[in-house]
């Protein structure tokens, strides 16, 4: 767990416990509705998904809490066929705009490679995001992460069509 300040409140840097999965539940719906553009998934789909999917999601996240409160997350899945349990997959990146550009994705990015590095078999992170999406695209690049390819009109979102970068972070 990695603590910090911001403007005098202790921002946590933590793997939320299982019984968290509603205040999960909660920030994921509200990235999907206030930043749709940011995701695949939508507000709609995972609306309707059951209790026990949030219950099962939340053991890959980790949180930024102000205040007991969860501002930011993040999720990491290792992949599990045999010949790819090597790579592990980023993707649900999102701070509450209310605390952007104070560090927090730096900080939520940061633990979770830390997270991953532990596991001695893992040699490769991967996300996507739309090529539009500059904080995301900076925040990954400044990890260390590279473009590797790009997806043309991946996404379709209200009528319009946007490309997807394809990201990677070889491990040493
Ligand atoms: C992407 C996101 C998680 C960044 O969170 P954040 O807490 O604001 O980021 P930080 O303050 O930790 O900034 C870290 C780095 O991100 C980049 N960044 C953040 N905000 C930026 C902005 N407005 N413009 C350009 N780059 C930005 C910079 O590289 C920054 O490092 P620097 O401060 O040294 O320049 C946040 O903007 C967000 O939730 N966006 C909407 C959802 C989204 O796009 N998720 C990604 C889906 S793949």
């Amino acid at each position: 767990m990695v603590r910090l300040t911001t403007e005098g409140n202790e921002v946590r840097i933590t793997a939320p416990s299982p019984d968290r999965w509603e205040d999960f539940k909660k920030l994921r719906l509200e990235s999907l509705h206030r930043d749709p553009k940011a995701f695949l998934s939508s507000y709609e789909e995972e609306a309707s998904f059951g209790d026990e999917v949030w219950q099962n999601r939340i053991k890959n996240v980790i949180f930024a809490v102000i205040r007991d409160k969860p501002v930011g997350m993040l999720t990491y899945i290792q992949r599990n066929r045999k010949k790819n349990d090597h790579v592990v997959d980023i993707f649900a990146v999102y701070v509450d705009s209310k605390h952007r550009g104070k560090g927090l994705g730096d900080r939520l990015l940061k633990e979770a490679i830390y997270r991953i590095k532990r596991n001695k078999g893992v040699s490769k992170i991967a996300l996507s995001v739309l090529a539009d999406q500059i904080p995301a695209v900076n925040l990954y690049m400044k990890h260390g992460f590279r473009v590797v390819g790009v997806l043309e009109k991946e996404l379709r979102f209200r009528g319009k069509f946007y490309d997807e970068l394809v990201m990677e972070r070889l491990l040493k």
